[in-house]
């Protein structure tokens, strides 16, 4: 399977889905937002069983920072993991927050059918899949490559 097919082949189990919140949760609590005070935690599933955090990472020069999401996501790739089952994201958002739109182009990459479940501390939470998220995405088959 190539990284573009992305896998999410397998739904994660209840058990599954609460270590990624609780993970993502974990991560948030390492985010680096003194700007936005919006901090973000990220927990990638990888399809062979691999949990991988990000945070947010801001910076001075605010267009240098950097999402929970895409944290997670090199964090990942460099460990070699390309294939992932699932995401969860924290905030301390009122109501669930979806990835931005940079975020989702960098998942669309690996993982076109990734699930996407957004929790709130309030324990609300909303699921999207990635294709729903970003239709019509520009994907490595746009290039004409793979
Ligand atoms: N942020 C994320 O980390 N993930 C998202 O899905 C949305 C936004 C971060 C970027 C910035 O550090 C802060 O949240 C406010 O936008």
């Amino acid at each position: 399977m190539t990284a573009r097919e992305g896998s999410a082949g397998r739904e994660p189990t209840g058990e599954e889905w609460q270590r990624l919140r609780e993970r993502a949760a974990g991560a948030m609590a390492h985010a680096y937002a003194p700007y936005s005070g919006f901090r973000v935690g990220a927990a990638l599933l990888a399809s062979n069983g691999m949990v991988v955090e990000g945070c947010n990472v801001e910076n001075a020069s605010y267009p240098a920072g950097s999402c929970a999401e895409r944290v997670a996501m090199g964090a990942a790739v460099v460990q070699g993991l390309t294939e992932f089952e699932a995401l969860v994201i924290v905030t301390e958002a009122a109501s669930p927050t979806p990835p931005c739109g940079i975020c989702r182009q960098v998942l669309m990459e690996f993982a076109p059918r990734l699930p996407v479940v957004s929790v709130t501390r309030g324990g609300a939470e909303a699921r999207w899949e990635m294709s729903e998220l970003l239709p019509h995405a520009f994907t490595p088959t746009s290039l004409g490559r793979r």
